[in-house]
């Protein structure tokens, strides 16, 4: 029997229709992004979370000489987030990427791995979290990591 995995998210043009809460957490995203340290890509991604506290967390990527102990923007915040404010869920993330210093035109996308942690906070909280994957000419609202991984591993599908 084939079985389909649908994947939708919305294309919009301009953040402008978006609630002032997320405009300003592509904001962070942004002024996170100018902050990245990048040397070797020069790729710098900035990531923002907006809590159920109304606060807003941000971190970029942290390149390394020994590339595999560098860490996505998406990793940082998600891990400085959990050590320090555990209780709170988060709503909302929002990603942005500057190239030769200026916001890419499409979005950038989080790689696999840091789509499995962005499902790992999702399945500890309960919560659904909305991402906001911003670019210069295209931004992608995404309602939740279902979409980006769909059909991942769960644990809990095989637990008790
Ligand atoms: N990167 C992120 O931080 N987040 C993404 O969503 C995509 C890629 C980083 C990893 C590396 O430092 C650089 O961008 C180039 O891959």
């Amino acid at each position: 029997m084939a079985r389909k995995l649908v994947s939708e998210f919305i294309d919009i043009k301009s953040i402008d229709s978006l609630p002032k809460a997320e405009r300003d957490l592509v904001k962070s995203a942004m002024e996170a992004a100018g902050k990245a340290y990048a040397p070797y890509s020069l790729f710098k991604v900035g990531a923002s979370v907006l809590l159920d506290n109304g606060m807003v967390l941000s971190g970029n990527n942290r390149e390394n000489a020994a590339f595999p102990s560098g860490s996505c923007a998406e990793r940082t915040v998600l891990s400085f987030t959990g050590a320090n404010y555990p209780e709170n869920k988060i709503l909302a993330m929002a990603i942005c990427a500057l190239k030769d210093d200026r916001v890419t035109n499409e979005p950038a996308s989080p790689c696999g791995n840091c789509r499995q942690l962005i499902a790992e906070e999702e399945d500890r909280t309960g919560r659904p979290i909305k991402i906001i994957l911003y670019g210069e000419q295209h931004t992608f609202i995404i309602e939740g990591i279902d979409a980006l991984l769909p059909l991942r591993f769960r644990f809990d599908r095989f637990s008790g």
